[in-house]
């Protein structure tokens, strides 16, 4: 039977969000440049935004570039760049034929110029898509994001717009960069990594794990479906018993 067929489709995460790891690690297996890896990666990338779309998943979120990527070689960041606003270009009517609203969350202004330009292109003629919502996390790390939201609250509460006490999580939420998203149902890391490398701190609070030794070029739709089928598997309890939920 096909995978597919399996999945419910009344119980899909609401927001899956992916680590895209292991572009470097391809190539080297192949003899290649890291360079070679990235580029093999936009296929996956490609592939896994059309069958998530399809699917029927409402928001799907792809680590794309942390701050702490920065500190690689300038040569690989250059790629890294070159690769996004090509991809940004082609991809255009992909997003348009699959109904699709492209996002950013991350310190988009430490992007270049040329990047960021294309990506308020994008996001400004895909703003009325209403299928799914993509977000690309760019120049993205959780602690920038929360300290952001601190420094933002705090200078509400200075200038008396609002009390200490009112602060909750909705108004955490309201001030990062996810704003507009629900929190992460399923989170996805590829190549063998156990870690979550500063990617939605906040946001993953009882997101469901899927890790997989697959490398990001190798990803396919058929895996995206196997981590599904994973998850609705899973029992998810949000700190009741399982005879609460039942
Ligand atoms: C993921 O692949 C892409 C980015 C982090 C930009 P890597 O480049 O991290 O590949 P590995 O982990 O070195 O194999
Ligand atoms: C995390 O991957 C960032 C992205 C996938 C964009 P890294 O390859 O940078 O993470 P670490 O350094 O291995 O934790
Ligand atoms: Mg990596």
């Amino acid at each position: 039977m096909d995978l597919l067929d399996t999945i419910d489709k009344n119980n899909l995460p609401k927001h899956l969000a992916i680590i895209m790891d292991g572009n470097g690690r391809w190539a080297k297996k192949q003899g290649l440049l890291r360079a070679f890896g990235h580029e093999r990666g936009t296929k996956s990338v490609k592939e896994i935004i059309k069958s998530s779309a399809k699917l029927g998943i409402e928001n799907l979120t792809l680590y794309a570039f942390s701050t702490e990527n920065w500190n690689r070689p300038k040569l690989e960041v250059d790629t890294l760049m070159k690769i996004l606003i090509n991809s940004l270009k082609k991809e255009l009517p992909t997003l348009e034929k699959n109904n699709i609203k492209l996002n950013a969350i991350g310190n988009l202004e430490k992007m270049p110029k040329s990047a960021q330009k294309e990506l308020i292109d994008v996001i400004e003629k895909t703003k009325n898509n209403t299928r799914m919502t993509l977000t690309l996390a760019l120049s993205y790390g959780a602690r920038e994001e929360i300290t952001n939201a601190i420094k933002q609250i705090s200078d509400k509460v200075k200038n008396n717009i609002i009390s200490i006490d009112a602060i909750d999580d909705s108004i955490i939420n309201e001030h990062l960069y996810t704003h507009n998203l629900p929190d992460v149902d399923l989170l996805i890391r590829t190549s063998g990594e156990h870690r979550v490398s500063n990617f939605l701190l906040w946001q993953i609070a009882y997101a469901e794990f899927y890790f997989t030794e697959i490398l990001w070029p190798d990803f396919t739709e058929q895996n995206l479906y196997e981590a599904i089928i994973s998850y609705q598997k899973r029992e998810r309890r949000f700190g009741k018993t399982s005879e609460q939920i039942k």
